[in-house]
């Protein structure tokens, strides 16, 4: 049985302003394209206060920093490795 993952993705406002908006887009065609809505909670979050570090992006109970459209592929394929 595969866990669950709860993705949370900043969606305050500097995080948001400087390339979440357009991350959120790249989550959500991953899990679409990889069929995991089944395995995902995934939510916006308020400001974690951790903005200059930002943008930021929460999976389980870890942080990722310095998230852009990019790199959160490569963040997504290690996290779901093995479940598709
Ligand atoms: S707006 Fe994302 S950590 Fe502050």
């Amino acid at each position: 049985m595969l866990e669950k993952k709860e993705i949370t993705i900043c969606l305050g406002s500097s995080c948001f302003a400087r390339g979440n908006k357009k991350t959120l887009q790249m989550i959500n065609n991953f899990i679409q394209e990889h069929n995991l809505a089944p395995y995902v909670q995934f939510k916006g979050g308020h400001c974690f206060g951790q903005c200059s570090n930002g943008p930021i992006l929460k999976i389980n109970s870890s942080f990722y920093e310095n998230v852009d459209s990019l790199n959160v592929i490569d963040i997504l394929n290690d996290v779901f490795e093995g479940y598709y």
